[in-house]
């Protein structure tokens, strides 16, 4: 269960990891209670920002604006922020997800009931030098975003600051896949997305389970050397990315 202190120890964890450099300049509690749009854009920025530093954007995904923040909870110590490094064997069972709407205000409200695919891919197998098999699809899940809480809209449509929209009763399209890096095959990139609906449907999602793990169930490398994965089938399923997130993990014998 996500206590309300979560929210805000996560977000404000996210906000400064994601300003590292800047952290100390802006106290956590006014980041988490100013709920104005400027820093939801600063924070779409910095997580974009990292995505491209470790070449997410554009080798896993094209490039897109973050509307939403993602975390993926393995347990109390073992969450993804954007390019930590875990154990494999923190990892075994599939992670809690919530998203997270930076800007608050109405929009967060409007996005509870909203459909939602979250995803996880490996870019890196078996190693990020000799990608063969990438990417690997290690998990495909669809859900509705339900508040944690039983906060309805203020008279003036106003919504607490950051909620989290827990994805609940998730059903597994692909079931999940424990990281297991290979040894001696360095850190690998473990990349969860979260998709809406391209047409803002509110309707329950039915994305194609892909044949096979590996490339996605495509035929990879194409001529042009490249390799398919996710976003191949995100395209295909007509889904747009609105949240993402990753952690590193390797083998501990290299
Ligand atoms: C909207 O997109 C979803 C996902 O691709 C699809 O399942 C659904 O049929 C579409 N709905 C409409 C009304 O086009």
């Amino acid at each position: 269960m996500i206590t309300p202190m979560d929210c805000l120890a996560v977000f404000a964890g996210l906000w400064l990891l994601a300003n590292s450099g800047q952290a100390l300049t802006l106290p956590a509690d006014q980041v988490v209670l100013g709920s104005n749009n400027d820093d939801a854009s600063e924070i779409a920025k910095k997580i974009q920002k990292e995505l491209k530093e470790a070449e997410i954007i554009p080798t896993v995904i094209d490039d897109f604006t973050p509307s939403l923040t993602l975390q993926a909870e393995w347990s109390s110590d073992n969450s993804a922020l954007l390019g930590n490094t875990l154990k494999p064997k923190k990892l075994q069972d599939a992670p809690s997800i919530s998203l997270y709407d930076p800007s608050g205000g109405n929009e967060f409200c409007t996005r509870s009931g909203k459909t939602y695919v979250v995803t996880l891919t490996d870019p890196d197998a078996p190693s990020r030098d000799n990608p063969k098999w990438s990417e690997m699809c290690h998990w495909i899940a669809a859900g509705h975003g339900v508040s944690t809480s039983s906060s309805t809209p203020t008279s003036t449509g106003d919504c607490l600051f950051a909620e989290p929209l827990a994805l609940t009763e998730l059903e597994e399209i692909m079931p999940y896949k424990a990281p297991g890096p290979p040894e001696k095959t360095g850190k690998h990139r473990y990349v969860f997305f979260a998709f809406a609906a391209e047409n803002g449907t509110t309707d329950k999602l039915h994305p194609s389970k892909p044949k096979d793990r590996q490339h996605w169930g495509y035929d990879a490398p194409g001529k042009d050397g490249q390799t398919h994965g996710v976003r191949d089938w995100a395209k295909e399923n007509g889904l747009v990315p609105v949240a993402a997130n990753f952690i590193y993990s390797k083998n501990k014998k290299q």
